[in-house]
């Protein structure tokens, strides 16, 4: 009796450490462990062995069952995390199944037309150049002929950080922060996101400019006009008509709205350019000579033009988007079309 207790323990241990499924599992219970199982039945025949044995077997008896058991029930809590203990062999994994593909990500559209738009300006011999979001009063008033009190502070809704901090409301402060430092001639495009207290279809508080400005002797509108037809064909890959309405912005003068013909409907009027064939695009015009005196340039001597768009507003054009709160909802179902 003593043997087969042995070997019984031997073969519990061998089968238990081949299992690899709960079905196995509670094959190998009922086998050993049940009511019926092997170990019942030894322990049954327990009682018919002589009386001075008893003690010795029954102890070792219960001893090789405890130990089965715990072996057991160690497996049983592997399998349920999903480990059976075995090493997996290659005939468990199903190669046929069709793999899962990973989903890759994308830039966001405002970040490729962001990209687009200087790597134009770039190609026509522009820097870039990055401000600061949280900006003085002074970058972003004063200094563009902004002065405290003027009407046309109005137009900024701004968010104030204190009396001389605020976010910045436009990337022109950047015509001043680099004409501060540097000496003409000048090349520069500044993108960067902007804030204005202001939501709805067409505005968010948050969004991008890239603000571009070119300072020299001999400037004209005429290099102006040159450098937005080049920009806006090559944006919209046509050729495009451009239509400069004149405007006024304190740091520029003459000041002008460019619009382009159409993109969606060529000009001939639809709902996107509210049937008069025309989308404004950005604001531009000659810079100021008071611009140039705050930084102490000579407006007898240089001279430059500017201009500012917003990146959003190109992307809406571009794609015929007509809610600019779209490209901050993060859904997939949107983003993953650009
Ligand atoms: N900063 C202006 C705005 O956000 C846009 C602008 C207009 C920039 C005319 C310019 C410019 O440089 O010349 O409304």
């Amino acid at each position: 009796m003593e043997q087969e207790l042995v070997s019984l323990q031997n073969q519990a241990r061998e089968q238990l450490a081949t299992i690899q499924n709960t079905s196995q599992l509670e094959a190998f219970r009922i086998r050993f462990l049940g009511r019926k199982g092997q170990f019942s039945t030894i322990m049954k025949r327990l009682g018919k062995v002589p009386k001075e044995d008893k003690p010795r077997l029954g102890l070792l008896a219960n001893g090789a069952k405890r130990e089965i058991e715990a072996l057991y029930s160690e497996k049983q809590t592997a399998l349920a995390s999903g480990d059976s203990g075995v090493s997996q062999c290659c005939n468990t994994i199903d190669l046929t199944l069709p793999g899962r593909k990973p989903v890759p990500g994308k830039l966001h559209p405002v970040t490729q037309i962001m990209n687009e738009v200087c790597s134009i300006f770039e190609g026509l011999g522009f820097a870039v150049a990055e401000g600061p979001d949280v900006e003085h009063d002074h970058y972003n008033f004063e200094a563009l002929n902004i002065p405290a009190h003027h009407p046309a502070r109005d137009m900024h809704d701004t968010f104030y950080v204190s009396d001389s901090i605020l976010l910045r409301t436009h990337t022109s402060p950047m015509q001043a922060r680099i004409m501060e430092t540097q000496q003409p001639p000048l090349r520069v495009i500044a993108p960067g996101k902007v804030y204005r207290c202001d939501s709805d279809i067409t505005h968010t508080p948050m969004f991008h400019q890239v603000e571009g400005f070119l300072v020299d002797k001999n400037v004209s509108f005429a290099d102006l006009k040159g450098v937005l037809t080049i920009f806006t064909q090559k944006m919209f890959d046509k050729e495009l008509e451009l239509r400069f309405r004149p405007s006024f912005f304190p740091f520029t003068e003459p000041s002008a709205e460019v619009d382009i013909a159409c993109v969606i409907c060529d000009g001939k009027g639809c709902r996107v350019c509210k049937r008069t064939g025309w989308l404004e695009i950005l604001g531009a015009g000659m810079i100021d000579p008071e611009v140039f005196k705050k930084v102490g340039y000579n407006p007898e001597v240089y001279s430059g033009f500017a201009f500012g768009l917003g990146i959003e507003r190109i992307a809406m054009l571009k794609y015929g988007i007509d809610d600019i709160r779209l490209y901050y909802e993060n859904d997939l179902r949107f983003l993953s079309q650009f």
